[in-house]
């Protein structure tokens, strides 16, 4: 089983091997995975590490202050370098999830090329872990920390080298780390949250107005689901715009809507790029999606409120998974749904609310 003190011992001579008297920059988004990276680099390289958290624009309410005030003790030197306006002016009004994550690694590096310079390093460190290279490499999703795997030469690219040095480890085993690091379990405990944030979470064309309701519907689900044992829970937000499917709605027994938005699923071992769907009240929830995703349907969700007024659809999206490569979804009360969702109908922009029951696969855990 894995030791992190003897991952220490194993990791510390090739870390100062590899930086040497030089200094190094690690990108931290607050999610288990690079901060724990910034904490193992700040214990052995000292002052040597300059742990940045950028603001993309796209983080979560209150996100860079919270982490700098969870980290304090074990990263002291962290500096928040806010970016949010050059990442929301170049990807606002981007509409394909693939086009999204693309753009957002290349304006990603160039920043992070950027303040490499302003720092005086040509070497990065950033907290990519196994299963993050393992479904790139898999075509199922471009993740956007994942680059040396794709062979992408940073060195010509953005002029810095890369250093991976949780690259072998797995989620639990980063947890393990991260406690044994005296990370407070604020962040060891945290659930994954994804390096583009709420930009994969805002579906479909890119908006300020869309990504604001993002932000605060997320905070809710957030805030009502938090500590119930679920490995991943968040709200997305979406364009209403739909059609009812009459079709559809004969074959499951409820009616059936489709959503022009689309969202990511996975076919076989391959990604797949299709409609939501929403049920009004599925019958069986196993069935209705089996049926649901033989059609070019990737998401499907069940419906929890309506009203007439408003243009976004948002759904609470919960999952509970062991490695993220295969996730199921928790039953929660009707009850329960029904209280989040009239706390995120309070916002007048929002025509309904969904609860995604589609496991993973055929859909993937993130909608884009
Ligand atoms: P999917 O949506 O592919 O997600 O089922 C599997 C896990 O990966 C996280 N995820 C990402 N993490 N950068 C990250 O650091 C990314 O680009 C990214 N995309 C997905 C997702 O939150 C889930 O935990």
């Amino acid at each position: 089983s894995f030791n992190p003190s003897s991952f220490i011992n194993e990791i510390s001579p090739q870390l100062i091997e590899k930086v040497g008297n030089s200094k190094v920059l690690i990108a931290v988004s607050g999610g288990v995975d690079s901060t724990t990276a910034a904490a193992l680099a700040y214990r052995v390289l000292g002052e040597r590490v300059i742990p940045v958290m950028i603001d993309t624009g796209f983080l979560r309410e209150n996100e860079a202050n919270s982490v700098r005030e969870m980290t304090r003790k074990v990263i002291p030197n962290l500096v928040v370098e806010d970016k949010s306006e050059e990442f929301l002016s170049a990807l606002e009004g981007v509409e394909d999830a693939e086009e999204k994550r693309k753009k957002f690694r290349d304006i990603f590096y160039n920043t992070i090329s950027s303040l490499a310079r302003k720092y005086g390093t040509t070497m990065m460190m950033q907290g990519t872990i196994a299963a993050d290279w393992v479904e790139t490499q898999g075509g199922i999703k471009t993740q956007h920390n994942v680059l040396v795997q794709l062979g992408i030469n940073t060195e010509s690219q953005w002029g810095f080298t890369v250093i991976e040095p949780l690259a072998d480890l797995y989620k639990n085993e980063v947890r393990e780390l991260a406690r044994f690091l005296g990370l407070p379990p604020a962040i060891s405990e945290r659930q994954p949250f994804p390096g583009p944030g709420l930009l994969i979470r805002t579906v479909g064309k890119v908006t300020r107005e869309k990504l604001l309701v993002e932000r605060q519907a997320n905070s809710i689900v957030e805030r009502r689901l938090e500590g119930k044992g679920f490995s991943q829970y968040f709200a997305v937000t979406f364009d209403s715009d739909c059609e009812e499917d009459l079709e559809k709605s004969k074959e499951v027994g409820s009616k059936v809507k489709i959503y022009k938005s689309r969202a990511t699923g996975v076919k076989g071992d391959v990604r797949s790029y299709g409609h939501i769907a929403s049920v009004e009240s599925p019958i069986s929830v196993r069935e209705t999606v089996m049926k649901l995703s033989r059609y070019d349907i990737t998401h499907v969700m069940s419906i929890v409120s309506n009203k007439d007024k408003g243009k976004y659809a948002v759904a609470i999206r919960a999952v509970l998974t062991e490695d993220f490569m295969t996730a199921d979804v928790p039953s929660i009360s009707a009850e329960e749904l029904k209280t989040i969702a009239n706390e995120i109908m309070e916002n007048p922009l929002v025509k309904e609310v969904l609860f995604d029951i589609t496991s993973k696969p055929p859909a993937t855990i993130e909608l884009e």
